[in-house]
């Protein structure tokens, strides 16, 4: 089966967050399932800089006013359709904001513009190559099924996966006159409450939903998660479905991974000694045998990144450190960053988005901390499972999904791989954390919960399969 997949992120050539991974490692998953996947991605700087020989497959000569040319290129296993439009996308910043932090005033169009390629990619442009489902993520694509609706080909199926429903990609109904879509378009698909949702057009017009993990596929039915689209989530049920994301167990392997000071498994786990002296070093924390706790987290709301801010002096009292790794939010990286000031020796920050060191950090630390309000998957805490990093987690979402919280039952039946806490205020946050320290003073218990996590397969094998089988299910309905 041949798979369009359609993305603005894609690990390891241009990522903010955990998108970029799934993007990234889902096609190398499906290809030893008999799906064959091409991601079209846009010609971000990052991407032209990287990538080695790209072929010219085609110009566009005008999608919605704009000139790009589609190039082909292989990257580590990946195979990609690269659309370079330089106006659109070779920009100093990010690939959604200025070197200011501020969103790009014509996201509107360089989201359109990728989905538009995409609906023409889907309905044959390329000769060589026509997909048979096409599948795109978050609202940056959610435009490829709205097109491929009003277009005049035959329809493809398809399927949208949100991976946060925060963000929609709302924009003025001033620019539909641009889309170049029939009027009946904005009512049908667009319209959302006077503006426009792209992420609300692609629920309505994908032939499938899906999100990262059942429990949030869940949640999103309601208010409190839904972000004003639950209604229509709840009118989609029939093809709704949450498929919980995996990792890429080669570049996430303690045994092989070269960013560590010391390989170790699961057999071995008095070497993670070594991360972390190369932690504590790296963080200037004090030396002692004191717990260490790890954020590797966007510093923002969603994340619960105030709680950490409120609660780490609590944390310190109880005679454990944390290190922070993270970028986001400016009042709370200055909160965050006030408070390590105080405790030099107890709290490390690095205010940075730097890989490497998320590596070191899974592999040092006794504990990651993942207090969000909502977490539609997440990912940090699979690697940390897979790295003996205890995960303590809000239980919500994802989190809820892929961590065995160690109550009783399961702490006798040997099957805990974490802790889970709810709801999500500083005090169920401090309580949790003495929870953990009682858990951690066990030494037995302990060990046994990381060799437990290290077991959990989080791998995407399962989840592959999952995808497989809507694809499957996709394609037979559309015949
Ligand atoms: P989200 O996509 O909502 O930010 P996820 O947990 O799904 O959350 O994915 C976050 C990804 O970004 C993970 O791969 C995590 O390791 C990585 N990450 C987040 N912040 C940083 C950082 N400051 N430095 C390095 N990696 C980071
Ligand atoms: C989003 C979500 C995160 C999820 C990731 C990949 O960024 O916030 O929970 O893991 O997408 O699906």
């Amino acid at each position: 089966m041949k798979i369009l997949s359609v993305a603005s992120e894609l690990y390891p050539l241009i990522k903010t967050g955990g998108l970029a991974d799934v993007a990234g490692a889902l096609p190398l998953a499906l290809a030893g399932l008999g799906c064959e996947t091409r991601t079209l991605i846009p010609g971000y700087p990052a991407v032209m800089k990287t990538v080695k020989a790209p072929k010219k497959l085609m110009e566009f000569p005008d999608l919605l006013g704009e000139h790009a040319t589609l190039l082909h290129a292989k990257h580590q296993g990946l195979d990609l359709l690269i659309l370079d439009s330089p106006p659109l996308y070779q920009r100093s910043g990010g690939p959604y904001l200025d070197g200011s932090a501020r969103d790009y005033a014509d996201n509107w169009k360089r989201f359109a513009v990728l989905a538009k390629a995409g609906a023409e990619i889907a309905a044959g442009a390329l000769a060589h190559w026509e997909p048979d489902l096409v599948h795109v993520h978050d609202w940056q694509a959610a435009l490829v099924p709205v097109f491929m609706r009003y277009a005049d080909a035959p329809e493809k199926p398809s399927l949208i996966t949100i991976h946060n429903i925060a963000f929609q990609g709302q924009f003025s109904a001033a620019i539909f006159p641009s889309l170049g879509l029939p009027a009946h378009a904005y009512g049908e698909a667009l319209e959302y409450y006077g503006t426009i949702s792209y992420l609300k057009g692609g629920i309505v017009t994908a032939h499938a939903v899906s999100t990262v993990s059942p429990s949030y596929a869940e949640e999103i039915l309601t208010p409190e998660f839904g972000m004003g689209l639950d209604g229509l989530i709840s009118s989609r049920t029939a093809d709704l479905f949450g498929i919980v994301n995996g990792i890429d167990i080669d570049v996430w392997n303690p045994e092989t991974d070269k960013l560590l000071a010391s390989n170790y498994g699961a057999g071995s786990l008095k070497k993670r000694a070594a991360n972390r002296a190369a932690l504590t070093k790296r963080f200037e924390l004090d030396e002692d045998d004191q717990p260490i706790f790890c954020v590797i987290s966007r510093l923002t709301w969603q994340k619960g990144m105030d709680l950490l801010a409120e609660i780490m002096d609590d944390v310190v009292a109880t005679g454990a450190k944390l290190v922070i790794l993270g970028s986001g939010d400016s009042a709370l990286e200055t909160a965050l960053l006030t408070g390590a000031d105080r405790h030099r020796g107890r709290v490390g920050m690095s205010i940075a988005y730097d890989e490497a060191l998320s590596h070191l950090m899974q592999a040092g630390s006794d504990v990651i901390l993942v207090p969000s309000r909502f977490e539609p998957c997440g990912l940090t805490q699979l690697y940390a499972l897979r790295y003996g990093c205890i995960p303590l987690v809000a239980r919500t979402g994802g989190l809820a999904d892929t961590v065995i919280d160690a109550n009783g039952a399961a702490l006798a039946a040997g099957a805990a791989t974490g802790l889970q806490f709810q709801p999500v205020t500083a005090e169920q946050l401090r309580r949790a954390i003495r929870r953990t320290l009682r858990l951690f003073n066990d030494r037995k218990t302990w060990t046994r919960m990381q060799k437990q996590g290290m077991k959990s397969d989080v791998s995407w094998t399962r989840s592959a399969a999952a995808y497989v089988d809507l694809y499957q299910r996709l394609a037979q309905k559309g015949q």
